[in-house]
């Protein structure tokens, strides 16, 4: 069979970094491939090569047989080849439906775009992921999860024949990731070859019928799914056995440092809660759920519209996020790139900025104590850079992740919100996170952890929030938080809607 995709001794280097090195790498029609490897092992280099964006700098690509050089992203569109990159290629000013339908907007005679037509394609197209949008509106409205699937969606209605996917599920909830394995086992029924590009194990393992794993740049092998098991292409990845368990949960002092009461804002409503010291608080809840929306009403991002916030028992006004800074919370964001990091400015800079007043003086001057801060940063969370010197935009996605991570720490703050804070990053890296969010709450800080991975709430929290529909609606010890229970609370399907705060039922 002719392979749909071939790369063959393809070698890519970056000033100061082999990216790939003699790879080789085959997609076969009707086949899920997925391709995993530690942050920075070259995955995202290897699919913007295969996607015209990039030009190896050695070796050659195949297309059903035939050797071609991919001049442009263009170019591998027209040659059957539709990517979902992992650093997301959108027009938040443009409508969803313009974003869906980029360069494919169906035309009349006149040449006009007929725009209903596209808006009623578009709510069809998300409907698939059971996802309900205004096509109309500008998409810098919604979600990061909304953006995501927008992407997927744009990249699976072209009708191409191999389809890249780069960490597509890094920023949607469980159930738009299980619509997503249903469209590509159908995409793949019907002979389209498909590359998955994921941290997410348990997803690889359900949905790929091949994985190629890489490693600093270099192909360590491509097994069968049914042959292998994830241990096996764990050992692949770091070189290494490696222990899933999460770090034990002895805690710290517990406080309570932040205490919300009945607070409401957009995408929340009536949210009554008291934040700990010494313990990590879990949320889960689906897309959607408000719990993001809730950081963002915490930290003065969004103003709240009703209740109130209380920091050891006094009444505060948190009305921007400096004033909530001052008061010792840090909150890192799922969207590095919008609010989170200074792509431009070097690693240093950005663990800098976060504690400027720490360091006192301007940030050109943060000097040798910046640096060992920074230096400390990149080999705790172990991340892949020539140095603190390099700029941000050019590391891997899951080191700019453990950069965001860095910069918080490095302010040691009362009160730590966490959006995902685990997002995009490998299974080494996953693991460092976690045993840094348990130091800071045993050295008394309060940690509260957003996250849509159920297996990560339950290995990690002290106690598990979930929230649905902008509410919360259970708030559960960590006996009492089981798989099937948060998830029931989560879905709404417990039985049991009008769950209080605090409620504890018995076992
Ligand atoms: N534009 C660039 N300039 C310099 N170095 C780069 C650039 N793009 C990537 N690199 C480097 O190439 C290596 C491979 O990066 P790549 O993004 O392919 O990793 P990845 O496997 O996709 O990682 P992740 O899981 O974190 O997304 C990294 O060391 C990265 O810092
Ligand atoms: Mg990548």
């Amino acid at each position: 069979m002719t392979a749909l995709l071939k790369a063959h001794k393809i070698t890519k280097a970056f000033p100061g970094t082999l990216a790939l090195d003699q790879v080789e790498f085959e997609l076969r029609p009707g086949e899920i491939h997925a391709l995993v490897g530690e942050n920075g092992a070259g995955k995202s280099t290897l699919m913007l090569i295969m996607a015209g964006v990039y030009q190896p700098d050695g070796g050659e690509l195949f297309v059903e047989g035939q050797p071609v050089s991919l001049h442009d992203p263009h170019h591998a569109q027209r040659l059957g080849i539709s990517t979902v990159f992992q650093e997301l290629a959108l027009a938040p000013n443009m409508s969803v439906a313009e974003n869906v339908f980029t360069h494919t907007q169906p035309v009349n005679g006149a040449g006009l775009v007929r725009f209903e037509e596209m808006f009623e394609a578009t709510e069809r197209a998300l409907a698939v992921f059971g996802i309900k949008v205004n096509p109309r509106v500008p998409l810098r409205r919604y979600s990061v999860a909304v953006q995501q699937i927008v992407e997927i969606a744009r990249a699976t209605q072209r009708q191409a024949r191999a389809l890249i996917l780069d960490e597509p599920t890094s920023a949607i909830g469980e159930r738009e990731s299980e619509r997503l394995s249903q469209v590509l086992r159908m995409l793949r029924d019907r002979g389209v070859g498909i590359i998955y590009v994921s941290h997410k194990l348990d997803e690889v393992f359900a949905i790929a019928d091949r994985i190629t794993v890489l490693k600093d740049g270099k192909l360590v092998g491509t097994v069968r799914t049914a042959a292998t098991s994830q241990e096996a292409v764990v050992r692949m990845m770091v070189g290494r056995e490696l222990d899933q368990l999460f770090p034990p949960r002895d805690g710290g002092r517990e406080d309570t440092v932040l205490e919300v009461r009945n607070l409401s804002g957009p995408g929340y409503t009536n949210v009554s809660l008291d934040i700990r010291s010494g313990k990590v608080l879990g949320v889960f809840g689906l897309t959607g759920a408000g719990r993001t929306e809730l950081a963002r009403g915490i930290f003065g991002i969004e103003p709240i519209t009703g209740g109130e916030i209380l920091i050891f028992g006094r009444p505060v006004r948190i009305t921007d996020p400096r004033k909530a800074m001052n008061e010792g919370i840090a909150y890192i964001p799922e969207d590095r790139k919008q609010d989170g990091l200074f792509l431009e400015m070097s690693l240093l800079d950005n663990v800098a900025a976060a504690c400027l007043r720490a360091l006192s003086g301007p940030i050109f001057m943060h000097g040798s104590k910046g640096e060992a801060l920074a230096r400390d940063a990149m080999s705790k969370l172990m991340i892949k850079a020539r140095g603190v010197e390099q700029r941000v935009s050019s590391l891997s996605g899951g080191n700019q992740q453990k950069v965001l991570f860095a910069k918080w720490l490095a302010r040691h703050p009362k009160v730590l919100i966490a959006d995902e804070p685990t997002r995009g990053t490998d299974v080494g890296a996953k693991a460092e996170i976690h045993t840094l969010l348990r130091k800071l709450a045993q050295e008394g800080a309060a940690v509260v952890m957003i996250s849509s991975e159920l297996p990560e709430v339950l290995g990690m929290s002290d106690r598990v929030a979930v929230m649905r529909e902008g509410r919360l609606v259970a708030l559960l010890d960590r006996g009492q938080a089981t798989e099937e229970r948060v998830a029931a609370y989560a879905l709404g399907t417990s039985g049991d809607g009008a769950a209080a705060s605090g409620r504890t039922d018995n076992e």
